[in-house]
């Protein structure tokens, strides 16, 4: 079906039909080759979802000073980042480190036969399938990357016939989930080559392989970053606390979400609002970079909150520890024309470099969030954004927003059922 037909089919369902079409044509790109660009990326696209794309000041990381892009459909974040990022500015600015970028990927498979053999040529099969596929690598073993190592796990006592495979590698500037999954399927294809040439593999059915896949679980794919000043330095920041008061409320409101999982989920959404928004942005997977990190908020069993924060010496420490593992290279961050443009304000980082600029936007959105819970609470920023959005799906006129804005500034307000 062309385009229009398949609009024209879809609108059946849609309460009308004519409003269904003029509403998706209305979001198409009008350079017909963006809109060929766009549509390609994804399957049976009929129009664009147009979302804000905003920029935060004022960020100064590793003692480089950023604007940093960000996608968000939620009012006041932009303006937490930034407020967030203004306060650090004066006092060293954010410390990010990435610790390491081993990312996993598993071949899963049934192995019927001795389990001794499998183990014993692991060694074997692991120089067998790095010399295999070194036509794979070749180009990522140029760019610093490639396959670290392979190892054979058991998968007891769960699973005791089954093993995973699990090769480690690196990406350099790529997120690297194409290049690790098809190593990862020519794993698949190699073994029952690699146990017939021995005369293990008897009988086929010995070996039967489950499936490949890359884990978007990344925990060696790690980066950490950190704010520090001293505890005078907190001084105003509580509205009427002096700077160590505020400092402990700070820290008790942290630990609330290290021991309660209903605060740990808020608190951590609030971190990802800052890295979502810039994942977005500059064309990242924010879906695996999620998953990653709350698998990792939950790696002693109970899931809780990914910052720390540390009062002593006369110090206030605040860290975010998070794995992720993003691009700067491949995926929509070179095509999106707007991921390139994201990229080259941010100095055309490489994938290292932009895990250290999320870490702080997520760090950055969770102090703000922080600060204004244990003050005036978060309603106060929201309400205004709130204001706007509501004038506008009135349809206020500028002159009205302005004066409506003036007139609620000190009051409570809603938007009536009846307008609605
Ligand atoms: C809202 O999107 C995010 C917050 O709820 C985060 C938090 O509570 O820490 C403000």
């Amino acid at each position: 079906m062309t385009k229009d037909e398949k609009i024209s089919l879809a609108g059946k369902l849609s309460s009308n039909p004519d409003q269904f079409k003029r509403e998706l044509s209305r979001f198409w790109h009008h350079d017909q080759e963006v809109q060929t660009l766009i549509d390609e990326f994804s399957e049976n696209t009929v129009s664009n979802f147009i979302l804000p794309f905003g920029l935060a000041p004022n960020f100064l990381i590793n003692n480089e000073p950023y604007i940093l892009p960000m996608v968000i459909e939620e009012s006041s974040v932009v303006a937490a980042s930034s407020r967030a990022a203004k306060f650090w500015f004066t006092r060293g600015g954010f410390r990010a480190e990435v610790i390491s970028m081993i990312k996993l990927g598993h071949v899963y498979f049934k192995w019927k036969a001795n389990p001794e053999l499998l183990l014993e040529n692991e060694k074997e099969i692991e120089s067998f399938l790095i010399e295999k596929t070194s036509h794979i690598t070749e180009n990522m073993v140029k760019r610093g990357g490639g396959i670290r190592s392979i190892s054979i796990r058991e998968m007891k006592p769960e699973m005791p016939t089954h093993y995973k495979l699990e090769a480690s590698f690196e990406t350099a500037d790529s997120m690297g989930a194409n290049f690790i999954n098809t190593c990862l399927e020519s794993f698949s294809d190699l073994l029952p080559e690699y146990f017939r040439e021995k005369g293990i593999l008897i009988d086929e059915h010995d070996l039967d392989i489950t499936m490949s896949i890359l884990s978007n679980y990344t925990p060696d794919c790690f980066v950490s970053c950190r704010v520090e000043c001293p505890i005078q330095d907190l001084t105003g920041m509580g509205g009427g606390k002096d700077a160590l008061s505020f400092a402990e409320k700070f820290r008790d409101a942290v630990d609330i979400a290290r021991y309660d999982v209903n605060r740990a989920v808020t608190h951590n959404k609030g971190i990802f609002n800052g890295i979502d928004a810039l994942m977005l942005a500059t064309g990242n997977d924010y879906r695996a970079v999620e998953a990653a990190g709350h698998a990792y908020a939950s790696r002693s069993g109970r899931y809780s909150a990914l910052t720390e924060v540390e009062l002593s010496g006369g110090l206030f420490q605040y860290e975010l520890k998070i794995p992720m593992a993003i691009g700067t290279v491949g995926g929509l961050t070179k095509s999106h024309p707007l991921a390139r443009l994201s990229l080259d304000l941010l100095g055309s980082p490489g994938a290292e470099k932009l895990m250290q600029i999320s870490a702080s936007a997520g760090l950055a959105n969770n102090f703000a969030a922080i600060w204004s819970l244990i003050t005036s609470g978060i309603q106060k920023g929201h309400m205004k954004m709130h204001l706007a959005n509501i004038l506008s799906t009135l349809g206020a006129t500028l002159e009205e927003k302005d004066s409506a804005i003036v007139f609620f500034r000190n009051k409570h307000f809603n938007l009536m059922p009846i307008f609605l």
